[in-house]
C-alpha cells in the first residue's frame, strides 16, 4: 500500500498478460514495483553472495540449477540420488531476490547457508547500490539470441493467455515495452561491467552453455570462489553437474511435469513451463525471415561498438 502513490505515478502501458510501469528506464510488471523499491532500500549483500541475473526466458532456470549444484556440492554431491536438484524445481532451490522483499521475507535470505545464491530479472542498473559497489558481492548473468528469448517468451505467456499472437509478443520486444524490457539494455547494463569488472560480473550466454556446458561450469565455480579441485576433476563430478542440470534430466522430473504445481515467483505458472525445448536457433520455426532480419538489424544497431553481438559465439 505504502507504493500506490509511487507506481500510480509511473508510466504505464499493457503488454498481454501485464501491466508494465516504467522504473528507472526499464519496464516492469507492476508487481515487481514495490519488491524492487524495497530491495534497493535494505538488501545488504554478503561478500560471498552470488547474484544471478537474467532477462526473463534466457536460461534463468538452467543457472540457477547449474550454479546452485556447483555451489552446494559440498552438502550435497552431484551425483548423489537425494541431490535437491532431483526433487525441487530450481526456482524453489535459489529464491527471486525482489520477490522476498515484495513479500517482506528478508528472514528466509538471512537464513540462506552461504554462499548465498538468489536471482533476479532487473538490469544491473537497478541493482542496489551496495551489490554493484565496491564491497558489493559477485553477479552472474546469462543471455540469450533475443530471437529465441522471443519464440520461449511467447510460449510462456501462452500457457496464461492461450489466445496471445506471436506477432504481438514480436512486436512489444521489438519496441521494448515487455517486462523488463528494452532487452538491449538489460543486456548492456550487464556486458558494460562484466568487460570492466570481470572479477564481479560474469556475462554467460545460453548459446555458449549449450556448447560446452562443462567448461562454464567450471568458469561459474571458479568465479564463486569454488573452484573444482583437481580430486574433483577426477572424480567426474563437473560431468555429474551438468548431467544433473541437463535439459533431458531436469524436464524428465516428476517435480516438472505438468500437474505438478508451480514456481518460485511465477506462482501461476505451473513448473513444467519452465522446460518446453531447452535449444538454439528455434526462432526459424516461428519467424519470417523478414521478421528475423527486423529484431537482428535492432540489435546490431543498438549493440553496435560494444564489442558485445549474438552472431557468434563469444
Ligand atoms: P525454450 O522455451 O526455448 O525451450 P528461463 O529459465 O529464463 O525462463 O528460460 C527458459 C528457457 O530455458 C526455455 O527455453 C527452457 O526450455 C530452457 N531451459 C530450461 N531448463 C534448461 C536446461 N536445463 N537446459 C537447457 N535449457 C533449459
Amino acid at each position: 500500500e505504502e507504493f500506490g502513490d509511487l507506481v500510480a505515478a509511473l508510466p504505464r502501458r499493457q503488454q498481454s498478460i501485464l501491466e508494465l510501469r516504467l522504473y528507472q528506464g526499464f519496464w516492469l510488471p507492476e508487481h515487481w514495483v514495490p519488491g524492487t523499491v524495497v530491495f534497493q532500500r535494505r538488501f545488504s549483500p554478503r561478500p560471498d553472495d552470488v547474484v544471478l541475473a537474467s532477462y526473463p526466458k534466457c536460461g534463468t532456470t538452467w543457472l540457477k540449477a547449474l550454479a546452485f549444484a556447483a555451489a552446494a556440492r559440498g552438502a550435497y554431491p552431484p551425483a548423489a540420488p537425494g541431490h535437491p536438484l532431483r526433487r525441487l524445481n530450481p526456482h524453489d532451490c535459489v529464491p527471486f531476490i525482489d520477490e522476498i522483499f515484495a513479500g517482506g521475507e528478508e528472514a528466509k535470505l538471512d537464513a540462506l547457508p552461504s554462499p548465498r545464491l538468489m536471482n533476479t530479472h532487473l538490469p544491473y542498473t537497478l541493482l542496489p547500490d551496495r551489490v554493484t559497489n565496491a564491497g558489493g558481492c559477485r553477479v552472474v548473468y546469462v543471455c540469450r539470441d533475443p530471437k529465441d528469448m522471443v519464440v520461449s517468451l511467447w510460449h510462456f505467456l501462452r500457457r496464461a493467455k492461450p489466445d496471445l499472437s506471436f506477432v504481438e509478443t514480436f512486436e512489444s520486444v521489438c519496441d521494448g515495452t515487455v517486462a523488463a524490457g528494452p532487452v538491449w539494455d538489460h543486456v548492456l547494463s550487464y556486458w558494460r561491467p562484466s568487460v570492466a569488472r570481470p572479477d564481479r560480473v560474469l556475462f554467460l550466454k545460453y548459446e555458449d552453455l549449450l556448447r560446452d556446458t562443462a567448461a562454464n561450469v567450471r568458469r561459474l565455480a571458479e568465479f564463486m570462489g569454488r573452484p573444482f579441485t583437481a580430486a574433483e576433476e577426477a572424480a567426474g563430478d563437473v560431468a555429474a553437474v551438468v548431467e544433473l542440470c541437463s535439459f533431458d534430466e531436469m524436464k524428465g522430473l516428476d517435480v516438472n511435469k505438468a500437474g505438478s504445481g508451480t514456481a518460485g515467483r511465477y506462482r501461476a505458472m505451473p513448473r513444467d513451463a519452465f522446460f518446453r525445448k531447452g535449444v538454439a536457433g528455434d526462432w526459424a520455426n516461428h519467424m519470417t525471415p523478414e521478421m528475423a532480419a527486423r529484431l537482428d538489424g535492432i540489435i546490431r544497431e543498438k549493440l553496435q561498438g560494444t564489442g558485445l553481438d549474438f552472431a557468434q559465439g563469444s
